[in-house]
């Protein structure tokens, strides 16, 4: 596990994508494993802002989401097809039949999420995954205390994530209660992973993943297991790593 620490979140979010530009850079037709949520936001204006001056291409890149709320139609806001499409994809010559999200308005879970699998699978797995962290340690929608040998599934959100989420939504009842996202088991088969951290708030959850036993109870514990993760964060983030 490597640590950049950054000055603040422009200095996260720019390590950040240089680590992905270096990865476009290094394998054009690489598959990059992408997440939501308010931390990488600056990190894709980078990339953008980077595309525009010239300096990297997308047009062989593949993209596959982490997850997606079930229920929400690709047209709601607060989608994170929506998502994707506004900080990212409509900015850049990516080649919008191979960025892939789980299909959220499949109501059948047990066909969105095989189909998701299905389409990681014949990728050849995932080159770099881009991770947020959750206030309670939740990797896309991995929530504590499931399994860690999971693939793309259907979970109940717990009430902090949907607290935490409420932000995005009229109340808390227009909150979706379930949502598709990758497994434990999908994210540690991605061949690196990237984590990026920012504000004080994360400070403890940090220290708890990275410093703290291995356990379901926190699920971004479990990429201590991995042998190729970098963490970009914040100073705020890293209160509490020793230097
Ligand atoms: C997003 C995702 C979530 C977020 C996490 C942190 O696709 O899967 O795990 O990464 O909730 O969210 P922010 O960055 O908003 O604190």
């Amino acid at each position: 596990m490597r640590i950049y620490r950054a000055k603040d979140y422009k200095d996260m979010s720019r390590k950040a994508a240089n680590i992905i530009s270096a990865q476009i850079i290094m394998k054009p037709n690489c598959v990059l494993g992408l997440a939501t949520g308010s931390t990488p936001i600056g990190t894709y204006e980078q990339l953008v802002e980077w595309y525009r001056k010239g300096d990297l291409d997308f047009s062989d890149v593949t993209t596959v989401n982490l997850d997606e709320y079930k229920g929400l139609p690709r047209d709601n806001e607060q989608s994170y097809y929506y998502f994707m499409h506004d900080n990212l994809f409509k900015h850049v010559n990516i080649d919008l039949s191979r960025t892939y999200l789980p299909d959220g308005m499949e109501p059948d879970s047990k066909k969105a999420c095989d189909d998701y699998n299905h389409i990681i699978h014949s990728l050849g797995g995932i080159d770099l995954q881009l991770l947020g962290l959750g206030h309670n340690g939740h990797i896309g929608f991995n929530e504590p205390g499931l399994a860690f040998e999971t693939e793309t599934h259907c979970v109940d959100l717990t009430e902090k994530t949907m607290k935490a989420n409420q932000r995005f939504f009229a109340s808390l009842d227009d909150v979706p209660k379930q949502a598709y996202t990758m497994g434990t088991k999908t994210i540690m088969q991605a061949k690196k992973i990237l984590m990026v951290v920012s504000g004080k708030d994360k400070a403890q959850i940090l220290h708890d993943a990275f410093f703290g036993p291995v356990t379901p109870q926190v699920p971004a514990s479990i990429l201590q297991m991995h042998n190729d993760v970098s963490i970009v964060a914040d100073e705020d983030a890293l209160a509490l790593i020793p230097q």
